[in-house]
């Protein structure tokens, strides 16, 4: 009973895909109402959305652009008036890297990936946690970085960067809202198979080439990185704050073997 979510409400971004997909999909079987925000894919979020209610919540589906700061504060506005004001948030919308190096990149695409993946949980967190604090009610903020964070990839300055700042503000964010009674923490994914992983989920041989060098020999599905967002969100994970869980196979615990 300590993972329950009776009477709580998420926000997942990214909610129409993938890990976030999974993340409303086991936020609401455990009892929690979600609302899924969704950039490109609304049939996504309506299918993930109509996942919720299914174990008899409320589900719904919101379309927000999580960089731009109006659309952000649109979506909690409409979130607070048609399923009450969240006290779970789930940051799972982001871009992949872009394999692009530094001296060949153009601002653009820096700012195309800092802004969805670091400025949009900046986004989303502080309207989160400015509500919570006025109706003096606690809450928990899971955000989704990545080993990236900490294990970089040449051709991932914008992945890393992102990333290791959205890290950063999990961290800082902890500090300042821990008298509020907000937990914020991060959960680092490996290699996940979600669509971000379009090319390992369809190619099977491709994907043997890249889990040979994961110790679990396996790529992690979206749905065992939702039970850790479930355990952060839940009375089980209430006094872990500041704290990144990484979910990796072990892959990470290679960096620096083999030379
Ligand atoms: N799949 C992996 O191997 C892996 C590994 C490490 C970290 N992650 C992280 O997990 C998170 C979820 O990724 P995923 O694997 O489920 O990928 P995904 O591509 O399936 O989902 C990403 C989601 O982000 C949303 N999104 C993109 N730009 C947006 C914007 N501007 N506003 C709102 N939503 C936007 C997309 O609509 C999509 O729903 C990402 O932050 C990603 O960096 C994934």
């Amino acid at each position: 009973m300590s993972h329950t979510l009776d009477n709580r409400i998420a926000l997942v971004t990214g909610g129409d895909s993938g890990i976030g997909a999974a993340c409303v999909a086991t936020l609401a079987a455990a009892g929690a109402h979600v609302a899924t925000i969704f950039y490109h894919d609304e049939k996504g979020a309506k299918d993930a959305a109509s996942a919720a209610r299914k174990h008899g919540r409320e589900g719904i589906a919101i379309q927000c652009d999580v960089g731009d700061e109006d659309a952000v504060e649109k979506a909690f506005d409409e979130v607070r008036d048609r399923i009450g004001m969240p006290d779970i948030l789930v940051n799972s919308a982001g871009l992949n890297m872009s394999g692009v190096k530094v001296t060949d990149m153009d601002l653009k695409q820096w700012e195309r990936v800092v802004r969805t993946d670091l400025t949009g949980t900046f986004l989303t967190s502080r309207r989160f946690a400015r509500d919570l604090r006025s109706a003096e009610k606690p809450g928990a903020i899971v955000n989704i970085t990545s080993i990236h964070a900490f294990a970089m990839r040449a051709g991932g300055a914008d992945y890393c960067a992102a990333k290791g700042g959205q890290q950063n503000l999990t961290e800082t964010m902890a500090l300042e809202l821990a008298d509020a009674k907000i937990t914020v923490n991060a959960i680092a994914p490996g290699m996940i198979l979600t669509p971000m992983n379009e090319e390992a989920v369809e190619d099977k041989d491709y994907r043997a080439s890249l889990t040979k060098n994961i110790p679990l020999l396996r790529a992690g599905r979206p749905e065992e990185v939702a039970e850790v967002a479930l355990f952060l969100a839940s009375p089980a994970g209430s006094y872990i704050t500041g704290t990144t869980i990484t979910i990796d196979g072990g892959l990470s615990l290679l960096v620096g073997q083999g030379a």
